[in-house]
């Protein structure tokens, strides 16, 4: 059973235009080679002129994780697909994107260690960019990504082109099973209170750690940062909640487990 685009809290026009990139960047090949750089792929992700991110990014992962920042080429594979938008960061050309990604691992390696031998769930995963930072590092035993279904048909292209191997796409109506991990960047936090709900009975209560990006800066959204943390802290009493300190946005980095 599918996930139902009504679930997502972002304007119709946008969410129909995307949805269809995602669609057409699976089926036809020109469509997929420049995906990254679509516009209406980057109201929604990728966006434009976001180098100055890419700088804070790049500067948190040298200040915060060196083994990242010296290994930090292997990760370019995740521009290689795509027409990313790549800059000079000392040398290597690299996406913003790609360096909000790393930071993110290196941020999910620093509470909770080595992720080998883990199963893993991601809530909204864009076109499965962390999944293959992730893939680059460690072994995971499984990999669980939920999504709209256009987005899931651009996903399994990319990372079978990958050579990412453990993957698979959530089902809610299945039972589902125990994770040791659930990691949600933006997207958890842009869905409606009812999606919200069975994530969190069918994911979020059985994921033993998590590591949540919570955004809210629409007024259409039903549930405000605070709510979602009330409902989070009373599952996972030992909820860490740290501002987003790299974005003006009001986003929180929630994590339990460590
Ligand atoms: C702003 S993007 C963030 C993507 C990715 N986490 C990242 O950090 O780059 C929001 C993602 O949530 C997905 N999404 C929207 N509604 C969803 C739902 N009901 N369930 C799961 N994912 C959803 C979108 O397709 C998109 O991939």
């Amino acid at each position: 059973v599918e996930i139902e685009k009504e679930t997502w809290l972002i304007g119709q026009d946008d969410k129909m235009n995307y949805l269809k990139v995602c669609k057409e960047a699976s089926e036809n090949e020109e469509v997929f080679n420049n995906f990254k750089r679509n516009p209406h792929y980057t109201t929604i992700l990728e966006h434009d002129g976001y180098n100055y991110m890419g700088v804070l990014y790049h500067n948190h992962i040298k200040n915060n994780y060196p083994h990242l920042s010296k290994t930090l080429e292997n990760y370019t594979v995740n521009d290689k697909l795509g027409n990313a938008d790549i800059y000079n960061h000392e040398g290597l050309m690299i996406s913003p994107s790609t360096l909000r990604y790393v930071k993110t691992l290196g941020d999910i390696e620093k509470s909770f260690g080595s992720l080998n031998e883990f199963s893993i769930a991601e809530i909204g995963c864009g076109y499965g960019g962390q999944c293959l930072i992730i893939n680059e590092t460690f072994q995971f035993k499984k990999y669980t990504l939920f999504d709209l279904p256009e987005p899931c048909l651009l996903i399994n292209k990319y990372l079978k082109l990958n050579n990412v191997e453990t993957f698979s796409f959530g089902n809610l109506e299945a039972e589902c099973e125990n994770y040791d991990l659930v990691i949600s960047n933006y997207a958890f936090s842009e869905c409606n209170a009812k999606i919200q709900d069975e994530y969190i009975e069918k994911v979020i209560k059985k994921s033993k750690r998590g590591y949540l990006t919570i955004n809210a800066f629409w007024a259409m959204l039903e549930r405000k940062n605070a709510d979602i943390i009330v409902i989070i802290k009373s599952i996972h009493p030992d909820l860490k909640v740290e501002k987003d300190s790299l974005t003006n946005h009001e986003n929180y980095i929630l994590t339990w487990g460590m």
